[in-house]
């Protein structure tokens, strides 16, 4: 997908098709929507070149159509759902834990519990609907190299589940830098075709932009990359009935640059973008409280859950 057919476009050489990839525009629809001044600035082009490329963009980009509220009401029905572990935390979602279709986003601090909720969920995912899960593989995209099998066996041995299957239904890849973080959320897009996937994990989601795009001048380059990189997902959620959980570490260290030392990176572009936005931090005697901020349609509210040995629990 993408790359190819950019080369298409009248005026886009192979030059130009790379610069505009590795800035994010991977596809038609996000050319058809940039504005000549930002493409020419990460093309290195001129406004009118730029522009004509838009327009050739916009001829040929599927711009999506209307949907009446009936089949949007169809496709929310669909809608499937993963149990926390943890009925105070499912009860803060909805009941039934964390949705598909949808972005789930979780910050906080450093030993917040961000990678132990993910790590319970690339194993509920996979119990029958029943129990809470959806039947389905995972793909998870590492970029701290924090995930752990035996942490994957810890918690499915709690279970009584067969941990060497659950271990083979996780693909991990760890990303190197944020291109290429980006590269692997696309290549996500081929290969879950090859197995029923409803779990796309994204730990840590901003770690390699905080730390490749520093100060003022960057900001707007990395608010723009993380703004297709979440499209990218959210895509990948529409298109597989799944969940896509992501990771933000916010620094307990006044930061001497953007302020507010709790404000997770990404700013607006991902609380925007993730349907629901998990706060979480710890709390006396090892309970952790999760606070849910910025719902479609959940009340704002907070549960109290625990990570133990066996995982994510009430
Ligand atoms: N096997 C375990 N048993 C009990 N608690 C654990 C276990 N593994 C990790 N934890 C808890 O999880 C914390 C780390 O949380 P983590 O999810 O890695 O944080 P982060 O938000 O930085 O991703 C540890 O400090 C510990 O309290
Ligand atoms: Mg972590």
């Amino acid at each position: 997908m993408g790359k190819d057919k950019i080369n298409e476009l009248p005026g886009v050489g192979p030059a130009i098709a790379e610069k505009l990839t590795d800035s994010g525009y991977i596809d038609m629809m996000s050319i058809a929507v940039s504005s000549p001044k930002e493409l020419s600035d990460v093309a290195d082009i001129g406004e009118t070149t730029a522009a004509k490329i838009i327009q050739a963009a916009r001829r040929s980009a599927d711009v999506g159509s209307f949907e009446t509220g009936v089949a949007l009401l169809e496709r929310r029905s669909k809608v499937g759902y993963v149990t926390t572990g943890s009925k105070s935390f499912d009860e803060l979602m909805g009941g039934k834990g964390f949705e598909s279709q949808a972005i789930t986003e979780f910050f906080g601090e450093f030993g917040s519990g961000k990678t132990q909720i993910v790590h319970q969920i690339c194993i509920n995912v996979q119990l029958p609907e029943e129990k809470g899960g959806l039947n389905g593989h995972v793909f998870y995209i590492d970029t701290e190299n924090t995930f752990r099998p035996d942490r994957i066996k810890q918690m499915a041995e709690a279970y009584d589940l067969d941990t060497d299957e659950i271990l083979s239904k996780i693909h991990v890849a760890r990303a190197y830098n944020s291109s290429h973080q980006m590269l692997l959320a696309e290549k996500v897009n081929e290969l879950s075709k090859e197995f029923p996937t409803r779990l796309l994990i994204v730990d840590s989601l901003t770690s390699h932009f905080r730390a490749e795009f520093i100060g003022r001048g960057a900001l707007a380059d990395r608010q723009q990359k993380l703004n297709k990189h979440m499209h990218v997902l959210l895509r990948w959620g529409d298109l597989n009935n799944g969940l896509v959980l992501v990771t933000n570490q916010v620094s307990s260290k006044p930061d001497a640059f953007f302020g507010d030392p709790t404000r997770p990176i990404g700013g607006h572009i991902v609380g925007h973008t993730a349907t629901f936005r998990l706060y979480l931090r710890k709390s006396k005697g090892g309970k952790r409280i999760a606070r849910l901020i910025d719902s479609p349609h959940l009340p704002e509210g907070e549960a109290v859950f625990s990570v133990s040995e066996k995982g994510i629990r009430d």
